[in-house]
């Protein structure tokens, strides 16, 4: 794995950069991302370049033996632009236009857009395609950031309607699949239909989900314009995207198929303020990250790829700006970030950003120096986790123990129709993730339909729309399998499947779901150790009742290797039903103390200590030290060997 920073020589006097590359190469960095925001600097006037300064640093950094991952501007684009075609902006869903004055200013279906971006991509990649010092590009910077995937405008009206007459044919035939008999929503052709905001209530979910599909496909076709002109300018050299944390608002999935390496940015203390954890971990890990949102993304985003490349183009290496707290990681938080990531088979952490910039909208945001040049208290730890890298030299994959299925339609599928606050499929993976890893377990997150050979148990935390081929490689599927509430509850157009959920599901399970309901806080039916509560559903089932609560309410159905949790995977009844079904694969568990985890990769073992104590390891967590201690401070790392 290498190291690297992001770097914006726009912002810095020219006298600086070559000093700012030596001290880059000093500290142990071999990459530089740049150039992601830099339109209004490349292209001052339409159609009049000024590529001198980049060619400089460009070379500067290559003078100094950095490599280069070098950005499309297209986050981006420049005043003159928009003023030239104002309708090319976003528009958010109370019909409102998305001002210039930031950035994401775009919307993904304007077609002229669309055409300047492919204009300026190609542009930067006949300046810099064989460029020695180009290893990789990046398209755009975080898709959807913002609330930015999702506009509300007249081009992506236009561009719906003709989606949508290619997916269903007929007008008949979008009618019959949505439902649009109830409230008299019927259509009389493609062209009726708008954009599903604006509603005096809320809109028919089938119309959102094919909506969200839609803008999906855009991000899509947006991210593959690039692409295609970048290998085709530029070839031999990765292109990646850099994907956020707990974001779901596009298909993951269908945008890597166009990338080399899935990139994401990685903010633990930021995600751990603003998402929903409970008070209780933002407290105990705010100067942490809760344990396991770092990993859960590596792994999801590992999957993203058959290939399973991936890198951390964005690490947090201090406060940042921009959540309701930001707090300054613990000492060693840095470094132990960065080894979890090399732990989970990055090729690349890259610290955003170099210096913090004292001028704008990030001016309280750390970077590996400070506004005056002065180290910051992560750039000691970028130098320590460098030497730590090359002294653990290169390290082997994780066994195959346990494959969470997640897809990006599930969520959409709970968030359009969550039926109880806060209940998705993201949170719901996220849930199992979380219990498995508490149990010591690898986990890969894969997609439906990548391959689950070698896996000893395979969970479908929740899983609404059930594709096409997945309930075959279940059947063949030998190891333990984990089904939880609201799969196969949705066909493709949002319908409940005939025959009731879990659809399809029930080739493998003799069992229906007749009736959910989700529970307010605090109405919960308590078990040993665990309890049901937020969602529950009762079945008709001849299948085996393994957990029920203490009042008999059940939680959980067995049916030779398939387990079925009726109710929300909350911490507990997660832990539970994960741990007999893991047990049950013969999978080999820890009694890990709250805030220490394992990850395997190869031969070795790393143990990374979030929590604000000195832990001993587990007897369980055996072999020789290769680094760190069996005692393991806060922010500790050991890693074992055999
Ligand atoms: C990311 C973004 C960067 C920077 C960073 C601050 O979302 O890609 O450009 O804004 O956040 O944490």
């Amino acid at each position: 794995m290498k190291l690297g920073t992001c770097y914006y020589p726009e912002h810095w006097p020219e006298h600086l950069w070559a000093e700012d590359a030596r001290r880059m190469a000093e500290t142990g960095l071999e990459q530089v991302r740049i150039g992601e925001f830099v339109w209004s600097r490349i292209e001052p006037e339409p159609g009049r370049f000024d590529w001198d300064w980049l060619d400089r640093a460009i070379a500067t950094l290559h003078g100094a033996g950095l490599e280069v991952i070098l950005g499309t501007p297209t986050a981006t684009p420049p005043k003159w632009l928009v003023d030239r075609m104002p309708d090319m902006v976003a528009i958010d869903a109370q019909g409102h236009p998305r001002g210039f004055g930031s950035r994401r200013h775009y919307c993904f279906s304007h077609r002229g857009y669309r055409a300047e971006a492919a204009r300026i991509t190609r542009a930067v990649a006949e300046r810099y395609g064989h460029h020695p010092a180009v290893v990789a590009w990046q398209t755009d910077n975080e898709y959807g950031c913002h609330d930015t995937a999702l506009s509300f405008s007249e081009a992506a009206r236009i561009a719906f309607r003709e989606w949508l007459a290619d997916r269903y044919g007929t007008i008949a035939a979008l009618n019959r699949a949505w439902g649009t008999v109830f409230w008299s929503m019927e259509y009389r052709s493609f062209a009726e239909i708008d954009l599903p905001n604006l509603t005096v209530t809320e809109a028919n979910p089938a119309h959102w989900l094919a909506f969200r599909r839609f803008a999906s496909d855009e991000v899509v076709a947006f991210n593959r314009i690039q692409a295609e002109i970048l290998r085709e300018l530029s070839p031999g050299r990765d292109v990646v995207h850099n994907y956020m944390g707990f974001f779901t608002e596009f298909d993951h999935h269908a945008v890597a198929a166009d990338l080399d390496v899935v990139g994401w940015d990685s903010y633990p203390l930021g995600f751990l303020d603003s998402f929903p954890f409970p008070e209780a971990d933002k407290l105990a890990y705010a100067r942490q990250g809760h344990p396991d949102i770092a990993a859960f993304h590596h792994d999801l985003y590992r999957g993203c790829t058959p290939g399973g490349r991936w890198s951390v183009l964005e690490q947090q290496p201090g406060p940042v700006n921009w959540a309701r707290h930001n707090p300054a990681p613990l000492p060693g938080m840095v470094r132990l970030w960065t080894l979890e990531a090399m732990a989970h088979g990055a090729e690349l952490v890259s610290y955003f950003r170099w210096r913090q910039f004292p001028q704008a909208q990030e001016q309280h945001h750390a970077g590996l120096l400070r506004p005056d040049g002065e180290p910051a208290p992560g750039l000691i730890e970028a130098a320590q986790s460098a030497r730590d890298i090359a002294a653990l030299g290169v390290i082997g994959a994780a066994p195959r123990q346990v494959a969470l299925v997640f897809a990006y339609d599930a969520d959409w599928v709970t968030k359009i129709q969550p039926q109880g606050a806060g209940l998705s499929a993201l949170w719901a993976t996220f849930a199992c993730y979380s219990a498995l890893r508490k149990l010591g377990l690898d986990i890969d997150i894969v997609p439906p339909g990548r391959s689950l050979d070698g896996y000893a148990m395979v969970v479908l935390p929740c899983l609404p729309i059930v594709p096409a081929g997945l309930v075959e490689q279940l059947q063949r599927f030998s190891g333990q399998i984990v089904i939880g509430p609201r799969s196969g509850s949705r066909d493709a157009d949002f319908a409940i499947p005939d025959g009731l959920p879990p659809g399809p599901l029930q080739a493998l399970f003799p069992g229906k779901v007749v009736r959910v309901e989700s529970l307010r806080p605090g109405l919960t039916h308590p078990g040993e150790g665990w309890e049901i509560a937020r969602w529950r559903e009762d079945l008709e089932t001849s299948s085996e009742l393994e957990l029920c609560a203490s009042d008999g309410t059940p939680a959980c159905w067995k049916h030779g290797n398939l387990r079925y949790l009726a109710a929300w995977p909350e911490p507990g009844l997660a832990s539970e039903t994960l741990s007999r079904a893991a047990r049950d694969a013969g999978l080999a568990l820890h009694a890990l103390p709250a805030g220490l985890r394992l990850r395997r990769a190869g031969n070795r073992t790393f143990a990374f200590n979030y929590a604000t104590q000195t832990f001993e390891l587990p007897d369980t967590v055996t072999g020789g030290l290769l680094l760190g201690q069996r005692q393991l401070p806060p922010a500790g790392v050991a890693v074992l060997e055999g």
